[in-house]
């Protein structure tokens, strides 16, 4: 699909369905493949999220247009255990992503927009990521050390700009200070990953610059 043929009345947001599994891998592979690290991992991922407990069903979203699936996004619950002993439950997001010949159209923006406020109505309070405030920035997103929230075991003067937090009920996280969680269905293993992979068509791994791993 060429950006030309990309519409904006005809995309549609819905739940992914059983039936849609495969080709949401395949978009999660082409989008990720070689940005973070040399291949990627995150087409296994959602297939570990979807069966996991911590997985928001509701949650799991595609982007549709003309009948493709070019953008996705799926959340899971997770908890900021509090200096004060409670365990504060909140939201995790990704992976999202778009069609690659179809980035910096703006469908990002909306679909993550469009999932937000979905999670708000289903009640949520918060959403805690990794990612980069450039994108997640221009939906309300801001650095999670600002509100006291500490990444994992992480201390608390860490440098995490990668670590952001967007509030869905105003003032949810207020007077909250505490260490997130990552829910453990996030940490999946490369060799399963590899494993997974080796049912798609094989694709060439590169190093690149700019990727984490
Ligand atoms: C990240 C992603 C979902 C963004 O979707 P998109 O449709 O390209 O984003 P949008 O066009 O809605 O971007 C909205 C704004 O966010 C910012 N932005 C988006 N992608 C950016 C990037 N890679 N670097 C810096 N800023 C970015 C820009 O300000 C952009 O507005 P502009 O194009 O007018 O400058 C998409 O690029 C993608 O699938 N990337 C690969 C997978 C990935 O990295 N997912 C996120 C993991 S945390």
């Amino acid at each position: 699909m060429n950006r030309s043929d990309i519409s904006i009345g005809d995309i549609v947001i819905r739940a992914e369905r059983e039936d849609d599994r495969r080709e949401v891998e395949n978009l999660i592979r082409e989008a990720f493949w070689n940005v973070y690290r040399p291949g990627c991992r995150e087409h296994y991922l959602i297939t570990v999220l979807r069966g996991d407990p911590a997985f928001v069903r509701e949650l799991d979203l595609v982007m549709e247009a003309g009948g493709r699936i070019i953008g996705q996004n799926v959340f899971a619950e997770a908890v900021i255990e509090a200096d004060s002993g409670e365990n504060v439950k909140v939201l995790t997001m990704g992976p999202i992503c778009v069609s690659p010949e179809l980035q910096r159209m703006g469908l990002g923006k909306r679909l993550l927009d469009y999932s937000l406020d979905k999670a708000a109505s289903l009640g949520y309070g918060a959403v805690l990521i990794e990612g980069n405030i450039a994108f997640y920035g221009k939906s309300g997103f801001v650095p999670a050390a600002g509100l006291g929230i500490r990444y994992n075991d992480l201390p608390a003067d860490a440098d995490t700009p990668f670590f952001l937090c967007r509030e869905l009920k105003p003032g949810y996280l207020s007077g909250v200070t505490g260490a997130y969680r990552t829910p453990e269905c996030y940490y999946v293993s490369g060799e399963d990953a590899e494993r997974f992979d080796r049912s798609f068509p094989p694709r060439e791994k590169l190093k690149l610059p700019g990727q984490l791993e």
